[in-house]
């Protein structure tokens, strides 16, 4: 069966720009993402670039990560950089104590990260430990990467290898500050962020924006006080992962009932409300739209698979489908949105990249990659708001949106749509109302099952193909979309 829907899009309204770092990614010390998934080492088997794996990095490097945030998480306000840095075997080991106690050899420190971001051509996101450190420690770290004299420091940084500083443009203040990183009040909280922030200097000519911690899911008040009380704001961060049915009871990875399928995409939409009321906060401490949000958690959370500190999961077509809908979402609420971070880049959450355990060759790209590849267009991109009319999507007594979509311009001119059909058994027929097209082609991600999965024997098992079902009839766009769908068209 095919229901029918329209999408009308506004190419008059070209005035928000769709920042690249909304596809940013997220790397911390937890499980197997950064060892033996990002960091092998040089001396591993695994083909590597100079101890990347050199897979994993064409990989990120293919949907044109924008930006990386590290080292965490609830790692980072454990962490201490002196740690991380010198020859790699005499860094001292270290516990992990949020993720399981494993012991932490702290081989892969500031330089590895900062030179990752450099083969990646992305730009570096740091979250600065204020539940455990100081603000001398914060200072000297920041001199250590980024001063251009020389200071005892930058000449410790450059005896390690290091001659120039590095950038680093963004500067998170802290880590869940609610909860792993200090269980504080917003009021404590936001006393240390206007502390530390004096000593988060401009050192040369690094300028980075600095991000204060934000609320978790719905706690509004968080974000008004440290809004309200804080100086020196220039970001604010903000989490959400999407579970089902609750954060006490997460369902399986590979679940694939029909009420697990439409529940996840429930939640998956509840952040355009959180973004909403984040915007009107937003606006009214600042109406001026000086300071950004940064969205850098986000994505879904199952049952874990591999022990509960390695938060390993599985990712089907319907992780791919909450990450396309948070994207049209995201790109709605632009003006506000600077950047987001999808937890985590491998082996961890949503991942787009899982590997094989030990150090092994095989890795395989998620349906979440996939997605992140069809959505880069949209990178930079001018955003042109997209109206849709479709059908409810109702499961027992639960209704939600059918179909997702969002547009935006290219600088070549061309307009790119994606559009998400939520259904799980029902395709829909699209009418696309938009001025000056006489062409379209493009690309789909859709699967034979609600719970399809690449694993490593079987790679390929939800990848996007050519699209072959949109067509142009006078001034028309037609689009019939297969249930469980994403799709980017670009029209010409
Ligand atoms: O991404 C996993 C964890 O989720 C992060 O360490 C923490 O910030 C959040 O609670």
């Amino acid at each position: 069966m095919s229901a029918k829907a329209t999408i009308r899009i506004d190419t008059f309204k070209a005035e928000q720009r769709i920042s690249r770092h909304i596809y940013g990614q997220f790397a911390e010390h937890l499980g197997r993402c950064i060892y033996d998934g990002i960091w092998v080492g040089p001396d591993s088997k695994v083909p590597n670039i100079n101890g990347y794996r050199k897979d994993i990095v064409d990989a990120l490097k293919a949907i044109k990560i924008p930006n990386l945030r590290w080292p965490g998480g609830c790692f980072a306000d454990d962490y201490h950089w002196r740690d991380g840095i010198g020859p790699r075997d005499k860094r001292p080991r270290t516990v992990n104590i949020h993720w399981g106690n494993y012991v932490e050899d702290n081989s892969f420190g500031t330089h590895e990260f900062m030179d990752l971001c450099e083969l990646l051509g992305c730009d570096p996101y740091i979250a600065f430990n204020v539940g455990s450190g100081s603000p001398t420690e914060m200072r000297a770290w920041l001199e250590y990467m980024t001063f251009d004299r020389d200071s005892s420091l930058a000449l410790e940084r450059k005896k390690n290898g290091r001659e120039k500083p590095w950038k680093l443009p963004f500067v998170g203040i802290g880590n869940e500050n609610w909860g792993c990183g200090g269980d504080m009040t917003p009021e404590f909280y936001t006393n240390l962020f206007n502390q530390f922030r004096v000593f988060a200097r401009d050192f040369g000519p690094n300028h980075p924006i600095r991000i204060a911690c934000g609320p978790n899911v719905e706690d509004y008040n968080w974000a008004s006080v440290v809004l309200k009380n804080g100086r020196g704001v220039q970001g604010l961060s903000w989490h959400y992962y999407t579970h089902y049915p609750n954060w006490q009871t997460k369902g399986a990875a590979l679940a694939d009932d029909v009420d697990s399928w439409q529940g996840m995409l429930e939640q998956a939409l509840r952040i355009d409300k959180i973004l909403t009321r984040a915007d009107a906060i937003m606006d009214s401490a600042d109406p001026e739209n000086r300071i950004g949000l940064y969205f850098d958690e986000w994505g879904t959370w199952h049952r874990t698979e591999h022990g509960d500190s390695a938060l390993y999961q599985q990712s089907t077509i319907r992780d791919a489908l909450v990450a396309s809908v948070h994207f049209d979402i995201f790109h709605k609420h632009c003006r506000r949105l600077r950047m987001t971070n999808i937890a985590q880049t491998v082996n961890v959450l949503q991942a787009m990249i899982l590997t094989e355990v030990g150090g092994q060759n095989r890795m395989v790209l998620t349906p979440t990659y996939h997605v992140f590849d069809l959505y880069k267009v949209h990178q930079d991109a001018t955003y042109l708001p997209a109206t849709v009319v479709a059908n409810d999507y109702v499961v027992g007594g639960r209704k939600i949106a059918g179909v997702s979509a969002s547009a935006s311009r290219s600088e070549d001119g061309n307009v790119n749509l994606s559009i998400t059909n939520l259904h799980h058994e029902d395709g829909v027929d699209i009418d696309v109302e938009v001025a000056g097209v006489t062409r379209v082609s493009g690309k789909i991600l859709t699967s034979a099952t609600l719970n399809a999965h690449n694993t490593f024997d079987k790679p390929s098992e939800v990848k996007p193909t050519g699209f072959d079902g949109a067509s142009v009839k006078g001034g028309t766009v037609r689009v019939s979309l297969p249930a469980r769908s994403v799709v980017t068209l670009t029209l010409s």
